[in-house]
């Protein structure tokens, strides 16, 4: 096409989009979150067709709690985080665990912890193995490397323990990643790349191409020229944002709109949203509807639309537009514990050096004895899962899916745990967390119109397999504070204290310790996960809503089981691979 042709079609389009106003565009997205703004970007990157993106949240690319690199949860507690209360566990007795999500551009990218580690290839072949044709490691590596501008770290970095292996990463993408500004000079990085090469887990040059077994420096979203956090609001909306064919529009969506079915297909019309009037608006979609909206909201906005199990739409008084017993079930997310240490002497500097053990590492003699006990439970987990998902998916579609995830820890020997230490200036806060539960909750729409309050059930700990996983984790990361050389640095445990938690602790002084401590990570996934619909899938392998002829879900939420290390790479992944398969129109 010569330049004059396209830059009238440009006008030309500019008009179009100028005359409708707000009120049509080819594909219309709900949540300018992580995955939002990817998608949101890479559509409207062919400027003819247009794009609107729906969000509560605001602007805060220039919020100092939202730049900053030196993260301490700086905007916890404001008004950019949502807070959702979730039910009790039977396991935790009367605690109730808050979850958190960003309420802004850029969704939790703009409030996380800025770690982006990918996982175990094996991990993403399972997708694959469990109905999706097409998503596999090598799939989401293609689409990791297209999204990714790799930082190269300096040589002062480097002499801070930074370790890389370029053929792992992509140079001129969007997403810049690099590593920690201010990385300690202490001593502590040798000392404990030492310590864990005694535990079995010693040193790897970088977790980021399939295999992460080892101990190595984390890179993280940020740019460390500027000293800026690198959300997705940064990443993909700044280099877009005068693009006349991008909107995004100010509102909480509520619920799908549907236009007249096409054979079998509910066919989407468009989005309802509250405006920050309280008006209820609509915005219409000439081509798709796109959920982009969290793994805690989209369950909603899908219920909220007649898309759902039946029996909880019927008890909602929502008449059913789309029979999906899966939407909202198999939350899935990681089991998290902190501890802390005091040290004989203070130091400067980040300290994010994860350490990723396999079964064999953490359960060491007794791996074999826990692999086949837990396995020939599977079926009980599965059942009683079922029961807790009041039938929604049957006992033997969760037992199939369990019996891969058995595979990943046991055969496949994938990463199953990750340990992070924080540098808090006045000691060490060491976190651990456990990456494939077999605990699963849900989340749902409480009533017709409560589209901000989902009711998250957690469930977790409710099989012994977990709590014996995380016991483990728990003794492996005790004992690492405690074995020269990093205990050459260390004053005392102050959190819970060897008083309470002695190295020889026992399993019941473990369990008790852990089931008043563990937290949910915040890497959640799964409610409306890409299977099968047998499985309990919301979604299929082009990350359309089962039954639907337009309406993708494109986050954390379609993630149908989880990896190990954090979730906003795998976020990245699937959102950059999701935009090639919407591009391609099928
Ligand atoms: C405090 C915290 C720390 C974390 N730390 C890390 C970390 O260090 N490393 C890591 O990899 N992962 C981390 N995570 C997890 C990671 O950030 C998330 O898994 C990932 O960002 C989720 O992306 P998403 O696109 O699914 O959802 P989000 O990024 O949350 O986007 C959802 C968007 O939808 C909007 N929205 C909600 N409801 C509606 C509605 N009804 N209508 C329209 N829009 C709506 C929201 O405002 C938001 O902008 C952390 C998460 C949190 C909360
Ligand atoms: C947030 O508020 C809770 C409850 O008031 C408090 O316990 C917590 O320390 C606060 N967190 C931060 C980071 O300010
Ligand atoms: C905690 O969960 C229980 C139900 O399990 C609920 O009754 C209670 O209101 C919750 N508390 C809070 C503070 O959300
Ligand atoms: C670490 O950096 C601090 C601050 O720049 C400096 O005072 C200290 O001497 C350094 N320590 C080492 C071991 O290099
Ligand atoms: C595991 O078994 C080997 C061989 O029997 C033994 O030498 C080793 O001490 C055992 N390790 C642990 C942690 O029990
Ligand atoms: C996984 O670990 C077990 C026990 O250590 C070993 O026998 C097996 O060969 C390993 N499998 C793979 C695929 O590495």
């Amino acid at each position: 096409m010569n330049k004059m042709v396209s830059f009238l079609r440009c006008v030309i389009l500019a008009r179009v989009v100028a005359a409708q106003s707000d009120l049509a565009f080819d594909y219309v997205i709900a949540g300018a979150g992580t995955a939002g703004l990817v998608i949101a970007n890479r559509l409207s990157a062919n400027p003819s067709i247009s794009v609107a993106v729906v969000e509560p949240g605001d602007d805060v690319r220039r919020d100092a709690d939202v730049q900053t690199v030196d993260f301490l949860f700086s905007s916890f507690n404001t008004s950019i985080n949502y807070q959702y209360p979730s039910i009790t566990s039977p396991a935790l007795g009367s605690r109730n665990l808050t979850y958190r999500a960003g309420k802004a551009w850029g969704g939790s990218s703009a409030v996380n912890g800025m770690v982006y580690i990918r996982g175990d290839k094996a991990q993403y072949d399972a997708w694959e193995e469990l109905g999706n044709r097409g998503w596999n490691w090598n799939a989401l590596f293609a689409s990791w490397k297209k999204g990714e501008h790799f930082i190269v770290p300096t040589k002062r970095k480097t002499a801070s323990g930074v370790t890389f292996d370029e053929a792992f990463h992509g140079e001129t993408g969007l997403l810049d990643l690099g590593f920690p500004l201010s990385l300690s000079n202490s001593s502590y990085y040798d000392k404990a790349r030492a310590t864990w090469g005694k535990l079995g887990v010693g040193p790897i040059k970088d977790l980021n191409g399939g295999t992460p077994h080892g101990f190595v420096t984390a890179p993280m979203t940020l740019d460390p020229q500027a000293a800026v956090r690198e959300d997705s609001a940064r990443a993909y909306y700044t280099p877009a944002e005068s693009r006349p064919n991008l909107k995004i529009v100010k509102g909480t969506v509520k619920r799908i709109t549907w236009g007249k079915d096409a054979g079998r297909l509910a066919v989407a019309d468009g989005l309802e949203y509250v405006s920050p009037s309280n008006k209820l608006l609509k915005i219409r979609a000439n081509k798709e509807v796109i959920l982009s909206a969290s793994a805690y909201r989209n369950p909603l906005i899908l219920e909220g639309s007649g898309i759902g199990n039946p029996k909880v739409l019927n008890k909602l008084g929502i008449k059913i537009k789309v029979k999906l017993p899966g939407v909202g079930e198999s939350l899935q997310d990681h089991n998290i514990v902190a501890m802390t240490y005091s040290l004989k002497e203070k130091f400067l500097g980040r300290i994010p050096y994860a350490t990723m053990p396999t079964a064999q590492d953490v359960f060491g003699n007794n791996t074999a004895k826990i692999a086949s006990s837990s396995l020939a439970k599977i079926s009980e987990y599965a059942k009683h899962l079922s029961t807790t998902f009041d039938g929604a998916i049957p006992a033997n579609a969760i037992e199939k899916r369990f019996r891969i995830q058995h595979d990943l820890i046991f055969k496949k020997n994938v990463t199953v745990a990750e340990l992070f230490p924080t540098n808090t200036g006045d000691g060490i806060l060491a976190q651990f967390w456990t990456s494939m539960p077999f605990s699963w909750g849900n989340v749902h729409l409480g009533s017709k119109d409560a589209i901000d309050s989902p009711i998250i059930v957690p469930n977790i700990m409710a099989t012994d397999f977990d709590l014996d996983m995380l016991t483990a984790v728990g003794r492996l990361s005790q004992k690492a504070f405690a074995t020269a050389p990093l205990s050459d640095l260390i004053a005392d445990n102050l959190t819970p204290g060897y008083d309470t938690l002695p190295l020889d602790a026992s399993d019941d002084q473990w369990a008790r310790f852990l089931k008043g401590q563990v937290l949910n990570a915040l890497h959640v996934v799964g409610s409306c996960a890409m299977l099968p619909v047998e499985l309990g899938g919301v979604v299929d392998e082009k990350v359309k809503v089962h039954g639907t002829k337009n309406v993708r879900v494109v986050d954390a939420s379609i993630i149908p089981s989880q990896s190990s290390g954090h979730t906003m790479a795998p976020v990245y992944g699937v959102a950059e691979k999701a935009a090639d398969i919407i591009l391609d129109g099928k």
